[in-house]
């Protein structure tokens, strides 16, 4: 006989035996749970899925209290230290490394999907010149939807190849072109003898010069950041593609859908709030006090610390911060590193900060490095979502091919009014 769990139920003094799997039950075995015959059944409470699986996954393993995090079995550190990001994308999306064949073919489609048509780059010229590149982000994205309607074809493989390479070949391209927005410069086409993040920097940064000449050492720092943000299982914004994805929409509004959950300063828009909370500080010397505001609730909280599931060190942030230093002997050092140095210090001693497990996340130190590359606060995020896209594609891809799933439909315990007769306008005291 399978694992089961005995529940007794104190209203009606029954007994019921429901299976257990994985260390899992499922929520629909509770129904049978009932005090008279054509009650609905016991259902499980648990707003923000602090305790719920929604999916059986393959992608992403996290051990929030152990700091680990692995893609498809293979430890973090590794693919940050050996790996190109497409060959992570790569990796996401097929549940294997690929071959050197395999990543020729993945590396050429995709640098072959990069440009965007030209009336989106008319699009996004709409937009004012202060637009934040998130919303214009978000946006683009769902426009990009109404420009390739073959992707609503979502149960065609054919189909679903053309939208992965589409989506992650342009995310960069959209990036781009809401960055140069923003600063009124013209739009820089890709070049396709560049990198990934070799020409994600050149449709940045190139000026008149003819030809974009990438440096070695910010080509890879930003390599090694996208493979680190590239998945994170069941975060906010991968619930958002699932769920969306889930109605079968396309996965181009499914990936505007996602990367406005991104958007939120509790989730990838942490990183510019922390640069926001470093400026604000100051000085070195003045960090004491702002934790001890921080504490004591009037701060707000401690921007780029404490996460959902680790309790324990975010193995991203170690590896951003060895990133930081070969990035700070290019570009030199970013003042404020020196004042987040402390803050880590001091809040990492902190009874409140160590009894909640509150550590440095992802978002603590990638806002300086992105800092010292040249890139405005308001660009953070975007830097998160380009490399996410895969997580984001990979989690939609699974959802799609599990035949558990269906539509995402949560239910609610109803509390509010029992049924009562409609009262006229005038007689409403
Ligand atoms: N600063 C101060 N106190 C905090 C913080 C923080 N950053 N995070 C959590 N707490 C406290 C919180 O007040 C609560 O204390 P108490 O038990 O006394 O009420 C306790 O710790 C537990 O907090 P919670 O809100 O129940 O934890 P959660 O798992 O719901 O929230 C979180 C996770 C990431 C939203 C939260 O830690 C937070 O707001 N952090 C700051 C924003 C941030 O850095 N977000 C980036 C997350 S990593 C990248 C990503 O997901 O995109």
């Amino acid at each position: 006989m399978s694992d089961q769990l005995l529940i007794k139920d104190s209203r009606t003094n029954k007994e019921f035996s429901v299976p257990i799997t994985n260390d899992t039950i499922k929520a629909t075995d509770l129904r049978q749970i009932k005090v008279k015959d054509d009650d609905f059944g016991m259902m499980t409470y648990d707003p923000a899925f602090m305790n719920t699986a929604s999916c059986v996954s393959r992608i992403t393993y996290i051990d929030g209290d152990k700091g680990i995090l692995r893609y498809r079995g293979y430890p973090i550190d590794q693919l940050a230290e050996k790996c190109s990001y497409l060959e992570v994308a790569y990796l996401l999306l097929h549940g294997e490394l690929p071959t050197k064949v395999q990543l020729e073919n993945w590396t050429y489609s995709i640098t072959h999907h990069t440009l965007i048509h030209e009336n989106i780059k008319k699009f996004m010229d709409g937009f004012n010149y202060d637009a934040h590149p998130m919303g214009m982000l978000v946006s683009t994205l769902a426009a990009m939807s109404t420009f390739y309607p073959d992707s609503k074809n979502i149960f065609s493989a054919e189909s679903r190849q053309m939208q992965i390479y589409r989506l992650i070949g342009k995310v960069p391209t959209i990036a781009a072109f809401a960055f140069r927005h923003h600063l009124g410069q013209p739009y820089v086409y890709p070049d396709n003898d560049l990198s990934y993040p070799g020409n994600f920097l050149s449709m940045l940064f190139k000026m008149t010069e003819p030809k974009y000449k990438v440096n070695p050492v910010l080509e890879r720092a930003l390599d090694i950041l996208f493979i680190l943000h590239a998945d994170h299982e069941q975060n906010c914004s991968a619930n958002v593609m699932r769920s969306i994805g889930s109605s079968q929409a396309d996965p181009f509004v499914s990936a505007a859908g996602a990367a406005a959950a991104l958007y939120g300063p509790l989730h990838g828009g942490a990183n510019e709030q922390v640069l926001r909370m470093l400026r604000e500080i100051g000085s070195k010397d003045k960090v004491a006090d702002f934790v001890k505001k921080i504490k004591s609730g009037e701060g707000g909280r401690l921007m780029g610390f404490g996460h959902r599931v680790y309790k324990n060190y975010d193995p991203r942030a170690k590896i951003i911060k060895t990133t930081a230093e070969s990035v700070f002997e290019v570009t030199g050092k970013n003042p404020l590193l020196e004042i987040a140095i402390e803050l880590e210090r001091i809040a990492l001693q902190d009874e409140y900060f160590v009894k909640r497990k509150l550590y440095p996340n992802v978002d603590f130190y990638s806002g300086i490095i992105y800092e010292a590359l040249g890139f405005p606060s308001e660009v953070f995020t975007v830097l998160f979502a380009i490399p996410r896209m895969s997580g984001w594609l990979a989690q939609w891809q699974e959802l799609l091919l599990d035949p558990d799933q269906k539509i995402a439909r949560p239910r609610q315990v109803y509390l509010g009014s029992g049924e009562r007769n409609f009262v006229p306008v005038e007689k409403r005291g």
